[in-house]
């Protein structure tokens, strides 16, 4: 429960929270809201990855009240936490919040253990759904006019990997749990959609044997990688009202890979 005062000023200047800012996709995220003129708030379970993403916010955006905090997105302790440190310092929610914390234990479906499935499970699924209900239940009883959170899914939640039975499992889920999200939160004002990125070079994909990537890079009709920027743009768009009657969608942020 929130135990600060809650005074949330709409959006001319919105305050963004952002799981899994430490790196990848997520840094690109915080990157592209500091420079809309946001306060981004740098969630990672890496605390130290975290701060170095509030380093480059505050070397590139001064005068900005950023912040970066360690969390946990798999422990609702440490996401509420989270959220009730957000009011004590803005006193508002984040009225944008992007989930991009998410992880990878690739291994073939014959072979997997039990543990890899879990906590893939844990951290991008069970996760979505802790961070969801935290920042929706903060914007409600704010009273807030308008909210959008954001899930970062995948492409391979529709189609299915090679060896990610876990991690497709995964973003399947969140699209499915974004949709009614959606569905139970439009009359609060709040929005929720997906952005599906394809292969994007960030660390997840660096993991990645170079056959395999190869093999991924051959079938993009675009024919190259995407760049974590690229998928920072379609989460801007939805964070943005020029996608105001947007909501429970997946936009493929993914160079038409498996069109
Ligand atoms: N697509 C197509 N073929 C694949 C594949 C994939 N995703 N993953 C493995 N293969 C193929 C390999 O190319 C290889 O083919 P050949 O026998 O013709 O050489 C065969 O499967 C066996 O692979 P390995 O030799 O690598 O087997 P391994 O036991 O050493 O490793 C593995 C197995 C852990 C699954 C490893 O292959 C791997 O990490 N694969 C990549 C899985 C992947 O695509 N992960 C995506 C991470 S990025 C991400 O998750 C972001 C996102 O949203 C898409």
């Amino acid at each position: 429960s929130v135990s600060c005062r809650v005074e949330h000023s709409g959006l001319e200047k919105p305050l963004v929270v952002q799981w899994g800012g430490g790196s990848g996709i997520g840094r690109a995220v915080c990157q592209r809201f500091a420079t809309e003129g946001a306060s981004v708030i740098v969630a990672d379970r890496n605390e130290e990855s975290a701060n170095q993403t509030l380093e480059l916010l505050s070397r590139d955006h001064k005068g900005q009240d950023h912040m970066a905090l360690g969390v946990d997105v798999s422990s609702k302790d440490s996401v509420e936490k989270l959220v009730t440190s957000i009011q004590c310092r803005y006193f508002q929610p984040a009225s944008v919040c992007v989930n991009a914390a998410g992880i990878t234990q690739d291994e073939f479906l014959l072979k997997m253990e039990e543990d890899d499935f879990d906590k893939v499970i844990e951290v991008n699924l069970k996760g979505t759904f802790l961070l969801t209900q935290a920042v929706s239940k903060a914007l409600v009883s704010a009273g807030s006019a308008k909210g959008s959170i954001i899930t970062v899914g995948s492409i391979v939640g529709k189609v299915g990997n090679v060896g990610q039975v876990n991690y497709s499992a995964s973003k399947a889920g969140v699209e499915g749990l974004t949709r009614t999200a959606a569905k139970e939160l439009s009359k609060f004002g709040i929005r929720c959609n997906c952005v599906l990125p394809g292969f994007i070079t960030t660390p997840m994909t660096d993991k990645v044997p170079e056959k395999v990537i190869d093999k991924i890079t051959s079938i993009i009709p675009m024919g190259r990688m995407g760049e974590p920027a690229e998928v920072a743009d379609a989460c801007a768009f939805l964070a943005s009202d020029d996608s105001r009657y947007i909501t429970g969608v997946s936009i493929e942020v993914a160079g038409g890979l498996f069109i």
